[in-house]
């Protein structure tokens, strides 16, 4: 165990605290304090990993001090150090949030194991929050693919405009990336270490949305048993995400333009006012402009998060980008199924290619992923796709001989890919003659 580990014990007996300073001055940093008041000192003033506390102290409870310890610093461990009258008082204790507890007099082995677990599971802890951290920073950008003139122009305007502290409004129809591009926004500023915080303003019914992104204090509505931090306190530093802005009841809607325009706001039932440092990036699906004419959106508001527009575009206006894409979510899918990437025959990428694709990017990723699991086969062939992606090139608007020709190249096309390209077999579906098969396929082809 590393020796900076530091271990606070707390009891207002010598021997008890020589005791512990005994058992273990080897393996950690041992800090000792005789009471509650000297405990907090060294406590604030001192990294501690893991508190040993008396639950009988001469100035204070030792429940009040764990608590008030907690909040100092939450992520500490605390041990309760108990005698066998005090132990319904202990296990309200680990209620409060204490790790476990010893009863006095202790068995040196037993103590050392409980203290080796409660770090244990500090430093996994860490170790998560630590890795979670990386995981969202993990460079978004190199997971936005795109090669489009529009998406490139979209990659620098990110880059651009990242280190400022203006509001960003992200338009594009669903899935086309909207949440990806604000990931990057903040993961490229010099807010990175600091929260991004999103406020999913669909999911979140507006009754409780103003103490969603405010907080609210304690008693502040029936129900409110704690205080509650607000999304927008919790991104202090950082970035608040507001996706689904478009569906956020107009009300709120001027409540959040003060938060904007002034950077403060207001708990709900408190009148504290408290200053908050974030950028502020939002995201609609529908044009805020037509729901402005309607009535539905504030226009201060727009023009509040308007300062760098990004509008993204449908996936059916970067048709170039599809191959890239397909690519891409092959491997994201390979290395998370851990099979080798499938790849897709000329046949089946072309009907992606005609493909309209409403869902836009995500509608793609979920058929690749779907794929990835389902196609027994290396290489993804037309009639592994499911219908609604093959059936776009739209027969409508076509005379009715374009679109039996349309639907019979299809058709053939179809059997073709069932039976492997074996075209013998193909011809006796068909029920056509082999030569004239391989006559449509020179005339269609
Ligand atoms: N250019 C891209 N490169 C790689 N993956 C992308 C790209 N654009 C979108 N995606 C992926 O597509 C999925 C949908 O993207 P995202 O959630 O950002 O869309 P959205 O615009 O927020 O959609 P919605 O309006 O429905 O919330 C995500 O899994 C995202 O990783
Ligand atoms: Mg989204």
């Amino acid at each position: 165990m590393n020796k900076k580990t530091t271990i606070l014990v707390v009891d207002d007996e010598r021997g008890v605290r020589q005791s512990f300073n005994m058992v273990l001055k080897d393996e950690y940093n041992v800090l000792l304090a005789k009471n509650g008041e000297q405990a907090v000192d060294i406590f604030i003033k001192n990294p501690v990993d893991l508190i040993l506390l008396d639950i009988l102290l001469p100035d204070i409870d030792g429940v009040e001090l764990l608590q008030k310890l907690k909040e100092v610093d939450a992520s500490t461990e605390i041990i309760m150090v108990t005698a066998v009258n005090e132990i319904q008082t202990a296990v309200k204790a680990i209620k409060m949030g204490a790790y476990e507890y010893v009863i006095k007099p202790f068995d040196v082995d037993d103590v050392l194991t409980i203290i080796h677990r409660a770090l244990e599971k500090r430093s996994l802890i860490k170790e998560v929050n630590y890795l979670r951290s990386e995981l969202e920073r993990f460079n978004p950008f190199e997971k936005m693919v795109g090669k489009d003139k529009k998406m490139l122009a979209i990659f620098e305007l990110i880059s651009t405009i990242s280190d400022g502290d203006g509001a960003v409004l992200i338009q594009g129809e669903t899935g086309t990336g909207k949440e990806l591009v604000a990931r990057a926004i903040h993961n490229r500023s010099a807010r990175k270490n600091q929260p991004f915080v999103v406020v999913n303003c669909a999911a979140i019914p507006s009754t409780v949305m103003e103490s969603e992104i405010f907080g609210h204090n304690k008693g502040a509505f029936t129900g409110a048993i704690h205080t509650t931090l607000g999304k927008l306190e919790i991104a202090n530093k950082g970035t608040v995400f507001l996706d689904d802005i478009n569906t956020l009841d107009i009300n709120m809607q001027g409540k959040l333009l003060r938060a904007i325009q002034e950077k403060e706001f207001e708990r709900v039932g408190s009148n504290k006012v408290f200053k908050v440092d974030v950028r502020f990036v939002a995201a609609s699906n529908r044009s805020l402009n037509k729901l402005i004419s309607q009535g539905e959106f504030r226009k201060d508001l727009f023009y509040r998060l308007n300062v760098f527009p990004i509008k993204l575009p449908p996936l059916v206006d970067r048709k170039s980008d599809i191959p890239l894409l397909v690519n891409h979510f092959l491997e994201v899918y390979s290395k998370k199924t851990g099979k080798a990437p499938k790849s897709f025959s000329k046949r089946a990428l072309n009907a992606l290619m005609r493909y309209d694709w409403p869902g836009n990017v995500r509608e793609l990723e979920n058929l690749i992923e779907r794929l990835s699991t389902v196609a027994k086969k290396p290489v993804i062939q037309l009639h592994d796709i499911s219908s609604p992606t093959r059936s776009t090139e739209k027969i409508k608007d076509m005379k009715l001989k374009d679109a039996v020709s349309e639907f019979k190249k299809r058709y053939v096309c179809e059997v073709l890919e069932s039976v492997d390209g074996n075209r013998k077999r193909a011809a006796e579906i068909l029920g056509i003659h082999r030569n004239t098969l391989l006559g449509k396929l020179n005339e269609e082809f």
